[in-house]
């Protein structure tokens, strides 16, 4: 049997080798995507940055994006969620007023610079979000102990 005869050979290799639809967050290719898509139009973000509820409310809100229309496709969305989520809850505690969607606002962002930075900052108009303003490096990490 000449194995290009057998295309349902191929869809049987295919349909083991697939991961099953929950493990959607190991996807290859998301953090790829979300690099190209997210770092678009500003410093790309890293996961790590904000708790998974926070990156749900941005990417469910995308075409309303801090005033741009960041929407994406459907599938594109999914892929840039899982990712930026990767399986952690997406629900916020019952107790939070309001979920953050400013880096800047989270308390390990704002420990990391220290309130007198954070200030001068602000009179001297600078944009904070902008990490590569500073930084000139991407994927930095939230935990301290260096820019990895
Ligand atoms: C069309 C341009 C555009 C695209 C694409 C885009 N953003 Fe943004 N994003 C913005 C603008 C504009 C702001 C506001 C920047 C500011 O206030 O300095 C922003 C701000 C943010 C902030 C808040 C940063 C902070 O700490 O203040 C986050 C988080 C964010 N974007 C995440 C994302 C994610 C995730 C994606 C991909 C799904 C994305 N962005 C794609 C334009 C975009
Ligand atoms: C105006 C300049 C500036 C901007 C903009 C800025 N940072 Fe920083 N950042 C600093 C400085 C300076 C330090 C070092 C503070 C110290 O060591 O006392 C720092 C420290 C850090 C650290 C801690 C590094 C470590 O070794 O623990 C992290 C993480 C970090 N920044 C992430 C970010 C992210 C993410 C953004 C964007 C949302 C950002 N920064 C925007 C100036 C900036």
């Amino acid at each position: 049997m000449k194995i290009q005869h057998c295309p349902s050979l191929f869809f049987f290799v295919f349909l083991i080798l697939s991961p099953p639809a929950h493990a959607n967050h190991a996807q290859p290719g998301n953090m790829e995507l979300t690099e190209k898509e997210c770092g678009a139009c500003h410093y790309y973000y890293s996961p790590k940055f904000m708790p998974a509820y926070s990156w749900k409310l941005i990417v469910d809100t995308l075409s309303d994006h801090f005033g741009d229309d960041a929407s994406l496709d459907e599938a594109s969305t999914q892929r840039i969620l899982a990712y930026l989520t990767q399986g952690r809850s997406t629900v916020p505690p019952a107790n939070l007023k309001k979920i953050p969607i400013h880096i800047t606002n989270m308390v390990w962002w704002r420990r990391a610079h220290g309130t007198k930075f954070i200030e001068k900052a602000a009179q001297d108009k600078i944009t904070l979000s902008n990490c590569a303003n500073c930084h000139g490096l991407w994927k930095l990490s939230p935990v301290g102990g260096g820019l990895m």
